[in-house]
């Protein structure tokens, strides 16, 4: 075999909350996370030659993109001899948008390389490795309903969340991650979300239990210049959505539904005004 395919799936954060500020400058974070349908497409071929080329739509395929970096992290830590790849990435999830588009292909371009390369590779090594490659990768990697913590390295595996339907709007803006983490004061934070409650909600496939514990706390420290992802929030609302959040730093925010009819009529109301608009389900 010298090629695969894998899609690379969108995630969200049902629950993002800060726990405290670390001695090296990061965050421990505590992330009930989502895997949702849609999807990138993450193709890797073993070309016989060397180097890394990397096709990634209008994203650089450079040494900036996760699944070069991922390629690069793969051969240093396994000891596998480097040999040529082509990564091919065709785009669905948008970038800069909180739902680890980026680290999602990442962690395809790591599950592909096992599969070509080194096939009994445990799942512990390859989430190790992708830890060293963005602290969402792990996440992506293992993908599912999962307690992400520590900087989302820290992994628990919990019961798949009731099937729902997620509609995800993004903004035609980027927040910058770093400048959200500046504005928090964790001793200062209010409206956080009830992880202990959220957990037993899905522990017990509590569907409206999980429905009403979904938030996130860094729209709590959103600057007025960001007030969109609120307008978002409103018309999803308003649009009969029976939870919404914005995920991770943003700017997406997602509405989710029991109902599929009522998810694709809001979906065809927020995509005349938001291009990237997606109907999506949990997977
Ligand atoms: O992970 P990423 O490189 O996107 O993080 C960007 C910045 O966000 C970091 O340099 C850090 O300032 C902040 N951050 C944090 N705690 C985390 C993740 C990111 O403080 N768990």
């Amino acid at each position: 075999m010298t090629a695969i395919t894998l899609p690379a799936y969108a995630k969200l954060n049902l629950t993002l909350d800060i726990i405290r500020k670390r001695e090296d400058g990061y965050h421990d974070l505590q992330m009930v996370m989502q895997t949702v349908s849609l999807h990138d497409d993450v193709t890797v071929t073993l070309t016989g030659g060397d180097g890394v080329v990397c096709r990634c739509g209008d994203i650089p395929g450079d040494e900036s993109n996760l699944a070069v970096r991922a390629a690069r992290a793969f051969f240093a830590e396994t000891g596998v001899e480097p040999c040529g790849l082509e990564i091919e990435i065709i785009k669905r999830i948008p970038a800069q948008a909180g739902m680890a588009g980026g680290s999602s292909d990442g962690a395809a371009t790591l599950r592909a390389l096992r599969k070509l390369l080194k096939p009994d590779l445990p799942g512990e090594e390859l989430e190790r490795i992708a830890a060293l490659v963005g602290s969402d990768v792990p996440y992506c990697v293992r993908g599912g309903t999962a307690l992400a913590e520590g900087r989302g390295e820290r992994l628990t595996t919990l019961r798949d969340a009731p099937r729902l339907h997620a509609v995800l709007c993004k903004p035609d803006f980027a927040i910058p991650t770093p400048m959200l983490f500046s504005r928090v004061k964790v001793s200062e934070l209010w409206n956080r979300p009830d992880t202990p409650g959220m957990l037993d909600a899905i522990h017990r496939g509590d569907t409206v239990g999980v429905l009403s514990r979904v938030k996130n706390v860094f729209e709590t420290v959103l600057p007025t210049e960001y007030a969109g992802v609120f307008d978002i929030k409103e018309r999803f609302l308003r649009l009969g959505a029976e939870a919404t959040a914005m995920t991770g730093s943003g700017p997406t925010v997602f509405g989710l539904y029991r109902d599929e009819e009522a998810a694709r009529a809001a979906y065809e109301a927020l995509r005349s005004g938001y291009a990237q608009t997606f109907l999506t389900q949990f997977v």
